[in-house]
């Protein structure tokens, strides 16, 4: 009788919006909880490009046979192309595929832990899962507050200060674009200055590049990435494939490592396909071969950058309207407009966010965490009229 040792855990809260928000019957209810991309109409489209290689999928697909814990090579080759561009030289990367960012950060934190690695620096606030997840697999997150939330600033002295705390041989994480879930990134002085520090302590940095194309374009948002490779001998890099090709529910992802030479790099990938092996023996196939049809075939290659591109500009239109809103009570919105992607985090109490679900049913995360993407026109003009009313109520 061992399951009696258990204790009942809280759902997680995140992702507890979803089912909060789907049981309001206010037809003008707001959804600004989980991560997912939406149109003008609230609905999350499966890309036209993701759809086309689907056809083509399901007509041609030779065989469902196992791939293996690497899974499709084809896509990990053209999408480290993509991440790495020729930064540093292909016999230095090895990757393997992944079920979702989130997969590829499990064995990213495992294969740290058969390391030696005994911590993560993390900028605080990260993605909730982030500190979770590597505690989990035996790393110690170590959390360095540097963000501020009222100005809407990623304060880098202050991050770099937190990292003289680390010792030699720690790893550290940092969001590729996109910052999950302030939205504030740092600017290309800013990466190098990051770059310089971490090569200077031996620090193993760990990407984590989920956004890329929602920010500033395709090959910009990779940019701060590409100069962590370039500056260091040892990296990590976990790429989700769920926002920029819309396939969340098909958990397509990869996990890239950079190593000093490609003897250490077969030694690494021979470490991830055997944690692979014990964590899902072999990632679930469909999406990544979707991403490797696509990023084959010139013609869908456009058709989805094109469409990337589209979802980038709405995001971008999307912050620039919220940020008009200006000064409402103690919140500056025009600040929001620093930032970029899906994210914004406002300085709202949890008795501000729950107040502002019950009384004008719009749903965030209890840190004050808004998904612009759950915007349209419209609920912008209700969101501000919302903090307005909850100022004139004094609500703290
Ligand atoms: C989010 O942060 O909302 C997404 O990345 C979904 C998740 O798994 O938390």
């Amino acid at each position: 009788m061992r399951f009696a040792n258990l204790t009942r855990q809280p759902d997680d809260p995140l992702l507890r919006i979803i089912g909060q928000h789907a049981a309001d019957p206010r037809a003008d209810k707001i959804d600004l909880g989980v991560g997912v991309f939406r149109d003008e109409e609230g609905r999350t489209p499966v890309m036209t490009a993701v759809k086309a290689a689907e056809t083509r999928l399901l007509a041609e697909q030779p065989s469902k046979s196992y791939l293996g814990p690497e899974g499709d090579t084809g896509f990990v080759r053209a999408l480290g192309r993509l991440v790495v561009a020729d930064t540093v030289s292909a016999d230095r990367i090895v990757g393997l595929q992944t079920p979702g960012g989130t997969g590829a950060l499990r064995l990213c934190a495992e294969l740290l832990a058969r390391a030696g690695v005994p911590r993560i620096w993390i900028g605080s606030p990260s993605w909730a899962n982030h500190a979770p997840l590597f505690r989990q697999a035996g790393v110690e997150p170590a959390m360095i507050p540097c963000y501020d939330l009222t100005a809407q600033l990623f304060d880098l002295s202050g991050f770099l200060k937190g990292l003289d705390g680390a010792t030699a041989g720690d790893a550290v994480l940092l969001h590729g674009c996109c910052h999950n879930p302030i939205g504030i990134d740092p600017d290309a002085a800013g990466w190098a200055a990051i770059a310089e520090h971490v090569a200077a302590r031996s620090l193993t940095p760990v990407v984590d590049l989920a956004y890329q194309g929602l920010g500033d374009g395709f090959d910009q948002d990779a940019a701060g990435a590409r100069t962590i490779l370039a500056a260091v001998p040892e990296a990590l890099l976990a790429y989700s494939c769920d926002k920029n090709f819309g396939l969340y529910r098909e958990r397509t992802g990869a996990l890239f490592a950079l190593s000093p030479d490609a003897g250490t790099g077969a030694v690494v990938l021979s470490n991830l396909l055997a944690l692979a092996r014990a964590n899902w023996s072999m990632p679930p196939d469909h999406g990544a071969a979707v991403v490797r049809l696509i990023l084959e075939d010139e013609a869908l290659t456009r058709e989805w950058r094109d469409e990337l591109e589209t979802m980038r500009q709405r995001l971008e239109g999307l912050r620039s309207t919220l940020a008009a809103g200006g000064r409402i009570g103690a919140i500056d919105l025009g600040a929001v407009a620093h930032g970029k992607g899906m994210f914004a985090t406002l300085p709202l109490s949890p008795s501000q966010v729950e107040w502002l679900r019950d009384r004008h049913g719009i749903y965030m995360a209890g840190s004050g965490r808004i998904n612009i993407a759950g915007f349209n026109s419209a609920a912008i003009g209700r969101f501000h009229a919302a903090l307005r009313d909850m100022a004139a109520n004094g609500v703290a």
